[in-house]
């Protein structure tokens, strides 16, 4: 399996003055595979954002290294090389519109990466119908709603072929509905292109079928592992201050009154233990 990250005992200190001092990250090592969906979560101040950009390069650690593609991100001379390959969402789909027409808008990265008008145009049209997005194509961004222009801005970053994905909260401001609709995409994007997704959200039921789990707590990872040895780690999770999947903390509870259920994701399989009981 290739590697695409690699972190190796990062640390990274926000310093606002010259004795003063924050942690971002502390000692964090990881990898990630080619075509994996990684989803990191994590308290509000636990560093997620902060391990999101020193993958793309926006952050160099203090200590330690960050390998992207086989790149450290110290080389300086490749960073723009790095950037290309790892595509961010964000949180506030408002701020992420530059142009105020959808296809300029997906154009404009690409563009800005010197790719000549043919291939931009091919890749604008791809971009659009694998959001889902392509009969906006000529109108404004503006009026849609926050699940369509999360779509738009990840189609955005799809126009650029970037090999990593990381989503920072892009489902946060989101509705229900909105926040589906973006991580149907997401979900697609990494089983039909093969794309690596890093997902940082708060929400622990986007993470039941991720690859890779990572529970971050003060700038440290606490747990990892598949989703199910990430929430049967009961205690790493409520340290870290989130809660449990809602299907998962109710088979602990039944568990713990001495019910034969085993530990489940999802309602659906709650309802499957629940029924064999
Ligand atoms: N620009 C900055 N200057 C100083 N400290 C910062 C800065 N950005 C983040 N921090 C601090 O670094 C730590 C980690 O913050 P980070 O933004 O990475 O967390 P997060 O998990 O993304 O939080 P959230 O869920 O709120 O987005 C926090 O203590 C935060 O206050
Ligand atoms: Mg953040």
């Amino acid at each position: 399996m290739k590697k695409v990250i690699e972190l190796r005992n990062v640390s990274y200190d926000y310093k606002s003055s010259a004795d003063e001092r924050t942690t971002g990250v502390k000692n964090i090592s990881l990898t990630v595979n080619k075509g994996e969906f990684v989803v990191l979560l994590g308290h509000n101040g636990s560093g997620k954002s902060t391990l999101a950009k020193l993958l793309n390069a926006f952050l160099i650690p203090d200590q330690g290294d960050v390998i992207i593609n086989g790149i450290n991100t110290k080389e300086e001379k490749r960073v723009f090389e790095i950037r290309s390959k790892v595509g961010m969402v964000f949180q506030n789909p408002d701020n992420q519109m530059v142009a105020s027409i959808i296809e300029d808008d997906i154009a404009f990265g690409a563009e800005n990466l010197g790719v000549e008008r043919q291939e931009l145009i091919r890749r604008v049209d791809w971009a659009l119908q694998v959001v889902n997005m392509h009969a906006h194509k000529k109108r404004t961004p503006f009026k849609l709603s926050g699940g369509q222009k999360q779509r738009i801005a990840i189609a955005a970053i799809l126009a650029m072929l970037p090999e990593i994905l990381i989503l920072d909260e892009s489902t946060a401001m989101l509705d229900p509905k909105g926040r589906e609709e973006v991580l149907d995409v997401v979900r697609k994007l990494n089983s039909e292109q093969g794309m690596t997704v890093i997902l940082i959200t708060h929400y622990m039921e986007e993470a039941v079928d991720a690859d890779k789990v990572f529970i971050m707590n003060e700038g440290e990872i606490v747990a990892s592992g598949s989703p199910r040895e990430v929430f049967d780690n009961e205690k790493a999770v409520y340290e870290a201050k989130l809660e449990l999947p809602v299907a998962c903390k109710i088979s602990h509870m039944l568990k713990k009154d001495g019910f034969d259920i085993p530990s489940c994701l999802t309602v659906d399989e709650l309802v499957e233990g629940i029924c064999r009981l």
